[in-house]
């Protein structure tokens, strides 16, 4: 197993991954959803705003993760991980701790600071997070289950609070990611 950066010959494969894993585990239109969000992820943010890596079998693209900048008005280096998948057949085996662990060495070494990530907190915590409230730093849309906004900071112990509204890259902007 090898994780690398994404490449942009890899896109077609990297969204239909996503689309196959959500639909194998969500229903085939989150599927489709998230396999859409991935496309304009990779076709619509600028290369300062993203981060995306896979991780790859025999030749084959079996695991994927994206990271796409959060703006606060107050100047701090932040990323949101979302979103990581495994290929269905490749689950439960530590992949994908694996995967987001290399996504988070790697923005740490491009001086990221802290990381945020919408999801499972018995999941996320295995990799670091923990449950933020947002008085300690706010969501870029409202949050569906606020249980689970989560982060972790790459620099110190603990999330120090950050004031202000924040923003997340375009192909992230719409209410039913959140
Ligand atoms: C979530 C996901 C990325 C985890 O990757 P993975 O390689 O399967 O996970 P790991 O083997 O590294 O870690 C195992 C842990 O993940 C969690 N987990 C993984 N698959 C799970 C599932 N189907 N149901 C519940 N928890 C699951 C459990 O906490 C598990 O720990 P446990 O085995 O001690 O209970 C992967 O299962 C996946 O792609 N799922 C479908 C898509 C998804 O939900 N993505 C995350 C939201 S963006």
């Amino acid at each position: 197993m090898i994780f690398l950066s994404y490449s942009s010959s890899n896109i077609e494969e990297i969204k239909q991954l996503f689309t196959k894993v959500f639909s194998d585990s969500e229903g085939q239109s989150e599927g489709v959803l998230i396999g859409n969000l991935v496309y304009d992820l990779m076709t619509g943010t600028g290369v300062q705003d993203l981060y995306g890596f896979v991780a790859i079998e025999n030749k084959k693209i079996i695991g994927s993760i994206f990271f796409t900048r959060l703006i606060f008005e107050s100047e701090v280096n932040v990323f949101l991980l979302s979103p990581v998948a495994i290929h269905t057949s490749y689950q439960r085996q530590g992949i994908g701790q694996k995967l987001i662990n290399f996504g988070i060495h790697h923005l740490k070494e491009n001086g990221v600071g802290l990381v945020f990530t919408y999801g499972d907190l018995k999941f996320y915590s295995k990799v670091g997070f923990s449950l933020v409230t947002e008085k300690l730093a706010k969501a870029p849309l409202t949050l569906t289950y606020p249980e689970g906004w989560l982060g972790q900071s790459l620099v110190s112990d603990e999330i120090e609070p950050i004031t202000g509204d924040s923003y997340c890259v375009e192909a992230l902007n719409k209410p039913e990611y959140w």
